[in-house]
């Protein structure tokens, strides 16, 4: 936990995800009383904006559903300055570093905190780091640098980025005693910030007939899914040079991945989980094409909405995938045979991300037809449990019916708050907890998963199929997944709290 004054420095605060995630976050954090007293939050960019300009950007972005909170926010402001500066210019820096001086001034003698969030582009991060090292780094406090995707292209470019920040920003926190621990990064995938996320180890380790069951004994398949309806509207130029696998499948579906199949941990110390994240990661094969469908969105049927192609940012004839499902393989005594299908995309018919675990058929089943049990962990939208099973339908016969355990969360929790994303993980940070971030060898493993499939889709310049705006994605999707044993229950089920 962070004693004394903290400064949180925001660099890219004029960028979309400076305004669409890290300050409504931080207005959450300070709605809550979640941020240490007296915490500034300093906003650094290219953009000359006067703190009237600043301010009115974040007010555009702040959801606020009533007066009192608009009153809040408006007091958040006050702690909310700005400053433009270069990121190359160690005087834009200098300046920079002035402002925090003044700042840290209000606080009585003792620590001086910085928390330094990069809201940046690639391009930029490594003269970032450099940067703040050099002239912002506090000598009286603790510094945290809390780092965004995208982490490198690949395996190389990652360890490029990796080994250019490991001497001015450490990785692992310092457990000697007596040492203040200094210059730590956390790197942020805010898929583990998600409630139904973090509930993953609860759910599998404090369960006991899940683990009873969680292996390749008794489950068939895993589908780990990502939809979203939006195209890559006004992105298209950054979106193209990463493609959907870059985009989510690395990094948010195979930390997903990774939590579900990963082994107990000796504890919920950070090490301990991540190194049962980094060991079962070391455990997948490299994705082969044979077990990937690429496709790219095109038109909508009705003609209303735009190709990926149409979009102007995007380059003519781009075979960038914005839709792709892959599987994945875990060579390991729980998982051998058991395929893991991951499956993202952009322009689709609904927004959702669920996990599905589908078991097997009950053995001599003497009830014909009995369609196979799945557990659904739905992430968002609508937060919920549920087990399907099969029921005896109420009446006279003994005819069955798919029904589910459910726990919807807007029901059984509608007192409770689910806090957003980013706000528990810039917490995380204010408490020093690395356990939700991801660390550097967890990220090599990840990177080596689908390294060569990337490198295979730029070099042979493969094309993807493709499927047309707001429907489920390619064709052969259905097959494709039918071919790794998922069986669909029925086509008339539907999970009542579907939204
Ligand atoms: C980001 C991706 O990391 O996650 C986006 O770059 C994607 O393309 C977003 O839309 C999804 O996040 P969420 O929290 O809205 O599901």
């Amino acid at each position: 936990q962070l004693t004394g004054l903290t400064t949180i420095i925001v660099l890219g605060a004029s960028g979309d995800l400076a305004k669409k995630k890290t300050y409504p976050a931080l207005f959450g954090l300070y709605r809550n009383g979640l941020l240490p007293e007296g915490t500034t939050i300093i906003g650094y960019a290219r953009s000359s904006l006067s703190l009237q300009e600043f301010h009115s950007r974040l007010l555009d972005f702040a959801k606020l559903p009533n007066d009192q909170i608009k009153g809040q926010f408006m007091e958040f402001l006050k702690h909310c300055t700005y400053i433009s500066g270069q990121y190359d210019k160690d005087e834009d820096y200098r300046r920079l570093n002035k402002a925090v001086e003044e700042a840290e001034l209000t606080g009585e003698d003792g620590n001086k905190n910085r928390v330094f969030y990069m809201a940046l582009p690639p391009s930029v991060f490594i003269p970032v780091a450099h940067g703040i090292k050099k002239n912002l780094y506090s000598a009286k406090g603790i510094n945290r640098l809390i780092v965004e995707k995208p982490f490198g292209m690949d395996l190389e470019s990652s360890r490029k980025l990796g080994r250019a920040l490991a001497p001015l920003w450490k990785e692992e926190e310092v457990c000697l005693p007596f040492v203040p621990e200094k210059g730590i990064t956390y790197r942020i995938d805010h898929y583990l910030g998600k409630e139904m996320v973090k509930n993953l180890l609860i759910i599998r380790f404090a369960n006991v007939f899940f683990g009873a069951i969680w292996n390749r004994q008794s489950i068939s398949n895993v589908q780990i899914t990502f939809k979203e309806k939006i195209g890559t509207e006004g992105r298209g130029g950054y979106f193209d040079e990463f493609g959907i696998i870059r985009d989510v499948m690395q990094n948010h579906l195979l930390q997903i991945l990774s939590i579900v199949a990963m082994e107990r941990p000796l504890s919920l110390n950070s090490e301990d989980v991540r190194d049962e994240k980094v060991r079962v990661l070391r455990c997948i094969p490299p994705v082969k094409m044979d077990d990937v469908i690429l496709g790219q969105y095109t038109k909508s049927e009705d003609g209303t909405k735009p190709g990926y192609l149409d979009d102007k940012t995007v380059p003519p004839g781009s075979n960038c995938p914005t839709f792709a499902a892959a599987t994945l393989w875990i060579n390991n005594e729980r998982w051998e045979g058991v395929p893991f299908i991951l499956k993202c995309g952009k322009a689709l018919n609904e927004q959702k991300t669920e996990i599905r675990v589908q078991f097997q058929n009950v053995p001599g089943n003497v009830f014909k037809n009995a369609p196979r049990n799945e557990l659904v962990i739905r992430v968002q939208p609508g937060e919920a449990v549920y087990m399907k099973m099969t029921n005896k339908l109420p009446g006279l016969s003994m005819d069955t019916v798919i029904s589910e355990l459910d726990l919807t969360y807007h029901r059984r929790f509608s007192e409770l708050n689910i806090p957003d994303a980013y706000e528990a993980l810039i917490l995380d940070v204010l408490k020093g907890d690395h356990s939700n971030f991801v660390r550097n060898d967890e990220l090599d493993a990840a990177w080596k998963v689908f390294t060569p499939i990337l490198h295979q889709i730029d070099n042979e310049k493969i094309n993807p199929v493709p499927y047309a705006y707001g429907t489920r994605g390619p064709e052969k999707l259905d097959e494709f997944v039918a071919s790794y044993g998922f069986k669909r229950a029925s086509e008339e089920y539907n999970w009542p709290g579907r939204q």
